[in-house]
């Protein structure tokens, strides 16, 4: 298995992810994205949007906001539960999270622990002028509740039929005790969340179809499925809304741990939205003139999991003509370069001019398309596998003669002389 340093370094040093603030020392739980990490990401956002939202007919998308009303965050529970065992030291005074560390000693200096008492972990601000307790607010530690607060605006303006879904992609924030292991565990980082309401007697099926949905989503992106599993969470280790939560597990470089929730909600948050704020959120059923609360099943995707699991699940090693080689396999249409065009040298403007037209038209179609003409040829496709970007064109000689090129597969490291006119075509087929 790679080393998570492997990964963090390969991360660092190719501009995919650099630690946040890092010029002041840093801001444990924080990480930036360079630009090719950006481009990771957006593509699995895209992907996920394209899979879970516009694909189907019955789900709605929104993009709600990162700072809500403090009386949600009492609605939903989170200010009286959302928080973790914390455990101080008597000696230097660090803390852990107390289902973090083994027995009474401080991993640290081996002082004493003191007792363990809850911590919460929305991130608090005060919003406006004022820094009284009216002015208090959270950022959302889940984007779950967005959508909640905007069942009846949906419900409303759609009138959707049951069961349908409201998704949301956006940032959370926990106040993590102990952040670590890369992006696994952050003080900031992203959510792709479908609340999918249902009726009551329908809730195993739904259930059972996002279950499905989810693993799909796992295989279609590339994860390494032998390194998926499934775990069902005891009713005492649920959250305090699920009746039903399965994680889906992958196994990383510190072991196996979550990388995904689905959860059964049950009419949880609809049910504390309409004690707290006074408001009616039932559903009307026009057909039957039935009026209920729907239950909701929840699949929960984080971002920077995804994004971990993926670096794990592509990363190779191989030996190409005897050197040591490393990189990404992943797939087309997650690869953060879709393709890279060098003429073979760059010194001869006819070359350099051909090659350009060519990179243009790529460009043009697929987007993130790089030129590149430094080094020799050996050194660019070394660059452009260790980013993981699935073809490499050459313009050579031979082009000016016959308007071929050739294409050189990352995987096999096979290189294949085709027409100019051919290549976006054999690109297209394989970007699904
Ligand atoms: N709305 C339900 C919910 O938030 P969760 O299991 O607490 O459930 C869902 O979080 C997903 O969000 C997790 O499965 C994980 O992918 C991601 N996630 C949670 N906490 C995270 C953290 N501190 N850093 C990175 N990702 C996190």
């Amino acid at each position: 298995m790679t080393s998570l340093e492997t990964i963090v370094s390969l991360a660092k040093r190719r501009g995919f992810i650099f630690p946040g603030s890092d010029i002041y020392g840093g801001l444990a739980g924080t990480w930036d994205y360079g630009p090719l990490g950006v481009a990771l990401k957006n593509n699995i956002k895209n992907l996920w949007w394209q899979k879970f939202v516009t694909d189907r007919e019955d789900m709605y998308g929104v993009d709600t906001a990162l700072l809500m009303n403090a009386r949600v965050w009492e609605a939903s529970g989170h200010v009286a539960g959302f928080s973790d065992p914390l455990v101080e030291c008597k000696k230097c005074k660090k803390r852990f999270r107390a289902d973090h560390v083994d027995g009474a000693k401080c991993p640290e200096c081996g002082g004493v622990l003191g007792e363990s008492r809850q911590f919460n972990m929305m991130f608090k601000t005060h919003v406006g002028a004022m820094e009284d307790s009216a002015a208090v607010s959270y950022l959302r530690p889940e984007t779950a509740q967005g959508i909640f607060v905007n069942f009846k605006n949906i419900v409303d303006v759609f009138h959707p039929k049951l069961p349908f879904g409201i998704a949301q992609v956006g940032k959370a924030f926990r106040n993590e005790i102990t952040p670590r292991d890369f992006i696994f565990r952050m003080r900031e980082f992203e959510q792709m969340e479908v609340e999918y309401f249902v009726r009551e007697n329908d809730w195993q099926r739904a259930f059972e179809e996002w279950r499905m949905v989810m693993l799909a989503w796992c295989e279609s992106i590339g994860l390494d499925m032998t390194s998926v599993s499934e775990l069902e969470i005891a009713a005492d280790d649920r959250a305090h809304y699920s009746k039903r939560t399965i994680d889906f597990e992958f196994e990383y470089p510190f072991g196996k741990k979550e990388l995904y929730g689905l959860a059964y909600r049950t009419d949880y948050d609809l049910t504390k939205h309409m004690e707290y704020s006074s408001k009616d959120l039932e559903y009307f059923d026009e057909e039957t003139k039935e009026r209920l609360k729907p239950h909701v099943i929840e699949p929960s995707l984080g971002v920077e999991r995804t994004i971990l699991a993926l670096l794990v699940s592509a990363y190779r090693e191989d030996e190409i003509g005897g050197d040591k080689r490393e990189y990404l396999a992943f797939k087309p249409s997650v690869a953060p370069i879709k393709a890279a065009v060098f003429p073979l040298v760059k010194n001869k403007p006819d070359l350099v001019a051909k090659a350009r037209e060519v990179y243009t038209g790529l460009k043009k179609e697929f987007g993130s398309v790089m030129f590149d003409d430094n080094g020799n040829i050996g050194k660019r496709y070394r660059r452009q596998d260790e980013i993981g970007t699935p073809w490499c064109v050459t313009v050579d000689y031979q082009t000016l003669e016959d308007g071929t090129v050739t294409v050189r597969d990352r995987d096999t490291a096979k290189q294949e002389r085709i027409v100019i006119s051919e290549v976006a075509a054999l690109f297209r087929e394989k970007l699904i």
